[in-house]
């Protein structure tokens, strides 16, 4: 049984969240992180604590999983030792050998070139200039790496041989599908496809043994960094939309100020990057771009994050009848614009804050 998590939007809507639900709940033999690379920040929580993990897979809250990182992944060497140190989980962590190295001067590159930097908005974090290094063939290997040597294995072999002894796999991408250098708004994407296909090819499963394919969404829809934002909220269209328009009461209510309405709901909503500590974009639910994205991944299920921000009497709810009328309401629209069940719906930040309808 071989689970895709994967972004619906533009990233950051809480694949890292749900995923830690997941390895809890569903205790998968493998948990692999598929994606782009250290561009990605996943916010979750263990035991209270905090964690900003940008190459550990999220599931390492899973101590009885063994945690892969695919061979599609950048690899970052310093970044993802740091990381194994933090969450403690040498021994059942691995890296595919054919992963390709992030460099110096790969991030110097990405942080200091005008065109990527500015116009793009990228996360100066290397992920670009290293995939253009691969494709150019000239990127180093995990295997090139003297440090990385213990670390190292064929994650297809192992990913292949759970699935054929019927174990579960839980695939975890990064990014969104917005942010696809294929199908994303091109050319203010990242540097990899980041579809669910991508997630399979970045382990190294065919696309025959995928069973579930859960597409993630926040409740509404953020953007990090430049681009378009179809659906953003700003001081000449709010009121088309009362619901924002309490979100920003309440949000003035509570001291909050800001350049505009949408900074003043970005710090309210504490919607801020963990890679780059940019803050984000806040937009109402992009419904054309989420049944795009629902249809091209293949979603076989939806999970909606962040309903407890929308709708504040929603908070750590963890049964379905207990969501408000309009929580409820909000979900039953995104189902029927993507015509994909909602299985998951998140209503905190703590593994345990989710309903979970796949029973
Ligand atoms: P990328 O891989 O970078 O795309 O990130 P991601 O999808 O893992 O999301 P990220 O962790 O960057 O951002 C989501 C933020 O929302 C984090 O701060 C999470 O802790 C938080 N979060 C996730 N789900 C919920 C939820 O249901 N409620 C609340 N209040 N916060 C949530
Ligand atoms: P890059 O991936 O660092 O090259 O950045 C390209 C674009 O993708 C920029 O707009 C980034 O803000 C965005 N981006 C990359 N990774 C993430 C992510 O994990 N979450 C949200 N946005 C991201
Ligand atoms: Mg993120």
């Amino acid at each position: 049984m071989v689970t895709i998590v994967v972004g619906g939007h533009f990233g950051d809507e809480g694949k890292g969240k749900v995923i830690s639900y997941l390895a809890l709940e569903d205790k998968p033999d493998i948990i692999a992180r598929a994606g782009v690379g250290p561009n990605a920040g996943h916010t979750i929580f263990k035991d209270g604590i905090e964690y900003g993990l940008r190459m550990i897979p999220c599931g390492f809250v899973n101590e009885g999983s063994r945690l892969m990182v695919g061979a599609g992944v950048l690899v970052d060497p310093d970044c993802f030792i740091e990381e194994v140190k933090m969450t403690g989980s040498a021994g059942r962590i691995f890296l595919d050998k054919r992963c390709a190295i992030i460099e110096k001067k790969h991030k110097e590159e990405d942080a200091g070139d005008d065109f990527l930097r500015q116009n793009i908005g990228t996360t100066g974090s290397g992920c670009g200039p290293a995939n253009a290094e691969r494709a150019h063939r000239t990127a180093k290997l995990a295997e090139d790496i003297p440090k990385l040597k213990e670390y190292l294995i064929d994650v297809p072999s192992e990913v292949n041989y759970a699935i054929d002894s019927g174990k579960a796999v839980l695939l975890e991408a990064s990014q969104g599908f917005g942010l696809s250098l294929f199908y994303g708004t091109y050319p203010y994407v990242t540097s990899k496809d980041t579809s669910a296909s991508m997630a399979a090819v970045d382990i190294g499963i065919g696309p025959t043994r995928v069973t579930e394919v859960i597409v993630v969404y926040k409740a509404y829809t953020t953007r990090v960094g430049e681009g378009p934002h179809n659906t953003l909220i700003t001081d000449d269209n709010i009121n088309k939309y009362p619901l924002w328009q309490e979100i920003l009461k309440d949000a003035e209510k509570n001291g909050v100020t800001g350049d505009n309405v949408n900074d003043i709901l970005a710090k309210y909503l504490n919607e801020k990057g963990t890679v780059t500590c940019r803050q984000r974009w806040i937009g109402d639910f992009d419904y054309e771009l989420g049944s795009y994205s629902a249809k091209v991944n293949g979603a076989t299920q939806i999970c909606i994050t962040c309903l407890d921000k929308l709708f504040p009497e929603c908070n750590k709810i963890k049964e379905y009848d207990k969501l408000s009328d309009r929580a409820r309401e909000h979900i039953k629209k995104i189902e029927k614009e993507t015509g994909v069940a909602a299985t998951l719906l998140s209503t905190g930040p703590n593994p345990e804050d989710m309903v979970d309808l796949r029973k």
